[in-house]
């Protein structure tokens, strides 16, 4: 029976691909203010402002392509039944070929009526104020904001809990739900974290790997392979 990976992944994943994760240097919060861009009051004040945002970024997808940290997770696959919770919105895992993927804060390519979150379709082009639902209903990205319930972390969570072994890689574990969820693996679960500048240190289950995504999954594999 193949043991079951769950990887949890942030903006550093994607950050060796050229796009930018939140809040390192030069991060996108240090280019725009949260409240206007990533609230639902703020599409409400400036929604030109928002689609326009969130349409520079989509655009950016296509310029942009999967490191060697993704590929090494779909590797994986081959010895390990593998999930992966991202809180990223970009593509990257789904074209490095994982089978598996969670998005915990939406995705890029897809839309939604502002008034009804469950009529969501995939969108590849800019969205533009009055681009309307079948209901006449402005769309939006189809992007969890600040302050909005998060759909599908029960889901995760429920996936945590099955975890023989849990990998988080780049993220600052600054932003809940999706920070607690590495609570939820049973208790022995084995844990290891790669980024670079890591929130937390190693300790008990946790084994920090200090590194880019990229030179971190190179150890992990070595790690797993060694433990067989
Ligand atoms: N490889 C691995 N990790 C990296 C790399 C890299 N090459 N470069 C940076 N990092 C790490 C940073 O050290 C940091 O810990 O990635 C993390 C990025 O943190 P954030 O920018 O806070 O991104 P994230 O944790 O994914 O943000 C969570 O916040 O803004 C919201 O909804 C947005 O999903 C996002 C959520």
């Amino acid at each position: 029976m193949k043991k079951h990976i769950v990887v949890l992944t942030g903006a550093g994943i994607s950050a060796e691909s050229g796009i930018k994760t939140f809040r390192d240097a030069d991060g996108l919060w240090e280019g725009h203010d949260v409240m206007e861009v990533a609230t639902p009051e703020g599409f409400e004040r400036n929604p030109e402002l928002v689609l326009d945002f969130y349409n520079q970024r989509r655009r950016q997808l296509n310029e942009v392509e999967p490191n060697q940290a993704h590929k090494d997770l779909v590797t994986l696959e081959r010895d390990y039944n593998v999930s992966i919770i991202t809180q990223n919105v970009d593509d990257l895992h789904e074209r490095a070929g994982s089978s598996n993927v969670i998005h915990l804060h939406g995705e890029l390519r897809k839309i939604r009526s502002s008034k009804n979150e469950n009529d969501i379709k995939v969108w590849n082009e800019d969205l533009h104020l009055g681009d309307n639902c079948k209901q006449g209903h402005q769309l939006r990205p189809h992007i969890v904001w600040f302050g909005e319930a998060v759909p599908m972390i029960e889901t995760a969570m429920d996936v945590c809990k099955q975890a023989d072994i849990l990998v988080i890689i780049g993220t600052s574990m600054q932003v809940y739900p999706a920070a607690g969820l590495m609570d939820y693996a049973p208790a022995d679960t084995p844990i290891f974290y790669i980024d670079p500048k890591p929130a937390i240190g190693s300790g008990g289950q946790i084994k920090v790997i200090p590194k880019s995504a990229t030179e971190g999954t190179v150890d992990l594999l070595n790690i797993l392979h060694k433990n067989g």
